[in-house]
């Protein structure tokens, strides 16, 4: 399982930091959503989701959070502490985000409008479809 994580450029100088994302060149597919989670309590951990079809890249643009990304077959937890690092989660992960700093702030960019039919929010479920082989990855990376 690879986990793909970018170092978007800075743009720094003297005034201080930007960084710029276009879709399709620095994020690999086309932006059609934008949220972002603050104020999330001490202790609390979401998402407890995978995707038939979307795909993400999270940026912690303010603070910290850990993600733990669940192939069906392995585990892997990311730390995002810097607001220049983007985690791309492909459509076929399961995604549980926790250890929010209390300043934290999680921008997603989304390849897709807000679907509740593309989730799949049953563990259970998710892995007997990563076993019938159903969720192929539609990885922009790959
Ligand atoms: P939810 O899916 O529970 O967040 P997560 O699983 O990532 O922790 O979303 C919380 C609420 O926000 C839920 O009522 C659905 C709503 N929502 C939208 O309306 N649009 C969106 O793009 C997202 C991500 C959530």
């Amino acid at each position: 399982m690879q986990v793909i994580k970018y170092a978007f450029q800075q743009h720094g100088d003297s005034r201080g930091q930007l960084v710029a994302l276009e879709e399709m060149k620095d994020i690999p597919f086309t932006i059609k959503r934008v949220y972002y989670m603050y104020d999330t309590g001490e202790g609390v951990r979401r998402g407890y989701h995978a995707h038939k079809s979307l795909e993400q890249i999270l940026i912690c643009i303010h603070g910290s959070c850990k993600i733990m990304l669940d192939s069906g077959f392995e585990k892997k937890v990311v730390s995002l502490e810097k607001p220049y690092e983007g985690l791309y989660i492909s459509n076929n992960m399961w995604r549980e985000m926790y250890d929010f700093s209390s300043d934290a702030v999680l921008l997603v960019l989304a390849s897709e409008l807000y679907d509740e039919s593309d989730y799949i929010r049953d563990y259970e479920e998710f892995l007997k479809m990563v076993e019938r082989g159903e969720l192929d990855t539609n990885e922009s990376n790959e």
